[in-house]
This record gives C-alpha cells, sequence and structure tokens, in this order.
C-alpha cells in the first residue's frame, strides 16, 4: 500500500515537490471526489511535521460541511464568510493564520490549535469547498507552506475535473 515517506531531512519547498510528486501518485487515474480527499488528507496528516488536524470541508451550496479529514472530531457547519475556513471561501483568498487566537470569529474545534492554513478549492468559478490544515504550534505555517500548500489542493482540484 502508499506510504508517505520521510520528509523531515530536506528544506521545506523540496518537501512540498516532493509530496507534490506523492499526492499526484495517489490521485492518479481517479476522480472519485471522498476518496481522493480521504487519501490527500491521510497522505499529508502523516507526512508534514507538527499538525494537528488536516481535511476538507465542501461546499453544499449553501454552507461549508465537514468532509474526509485526519484529526479530532471536528464542528460540522460552517457559513460562508465564518471562521478561517469560511473566510477562505468566500473571499477566495488562502488564509495564513500565525495565531488562531488572534484571528475575529476563529472557529475552536481543536482546543489543540494554534496556528492554521486553509486553502479555498475553486473548479473554475465553482466553489467546490476548503483545505484545512491546523498545528498545535503558533505560527507552524509561512510562505513556504502557501505556495506548498495550494499547489498540492490544486492537484486535488485537478484531480476530480474528469467527474
Ligand atoms: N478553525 C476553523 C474550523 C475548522 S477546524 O479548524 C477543523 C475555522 O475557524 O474555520
Amino acid at each position: 500500500m502508499f506510504n508517505a515517506a520521510p520528509l523531515q531531512a530536506v528544506g521545506k519547498a523540496e518537501q512540498y515537490l516532493e509530496l507534490a510528486e506523492q499526492a499526484r501518485g495517489l490521485l492518479h487515474g481517479e476522480c472519485d471526489r471522498i476518496a481522493n480527499a480521504a487519501n490527500f488528507a491521510a497522505l499529508i496528516y502523516h507526512a508534514l511535521p507538527d499538525l494537528n488536524w488536516a481535511g476538507f470541508y465542501f461546499f453544499d451550496g449553501t454552507e461549508l460541511v465537514v468532509g474526509p479529514f485526519q484529526g479530532q472530531p471536528a464542528c460540522i457547519r460552517i457559513a460562508l464568510g465564518a471562521g478561517v475556513c469560511g473566510t477562505a471561501a468566500a473571499t477566495r483568498q488562502t488564509q495564513v493564520v500565525r495565531d488562531v487566537n488572534a484571528f475575529p470569529g476563529h472557529i475552536a474545534c481543536d482546543s489543540a490549535s494554534r496556528s492554521e492554513i486553509v486553502v479555498p478549492l475553486y473548479l473554475g468559478e465553482r466553489l467546490i469547498g476548503v483545505w484545512d490544515v491546523d498545528s498545535p504550534t503558533l505560527a507552524r505555517f509561512d510562505g513556504d507552506d502557501r505556495v506548498g500548500m495550494e499547489r498540492l489542493a490544486g492537484l486535488f482540484v485537478d484531480s476530480l475535473r474528469a467527474a
């Protein structure tokens, strides 16, 4: 079965390039959204250090609803514009939050979370949902993570195109 290679030994940008190759292989030839989301979340959660939650919220036409993830059970529904996830979806901008307690309206699902990155997922003009990753460490995510996570999220969105 597929195993994530240990990535800590190299620099962050290289880690993300390697992880993107692994994600490409994992998603190749499959367009089922749930299957790809589940494997994608498991791959990243286990490959990257210092995470406590990694997963999806999908847009159901009205709000965001939790999808496949790794980590503690999470809140189920998030309105567009609410919290970090709803803000990413509504603004179409990746949110890199160095301190979740300083983010107005942050929704605390796991009290261990200290920082967070959320990438909006759009297929053309259509909102698919968001990719959300939490860390128990303050300021865990930086510009390299933004670039890396956006590239990874793009691979997930691309995998749905045949659907
Ligand atoms: N913190 C998120 C909610 C989802 S959990 O982190 C899994 C937010 O403020 O939108």
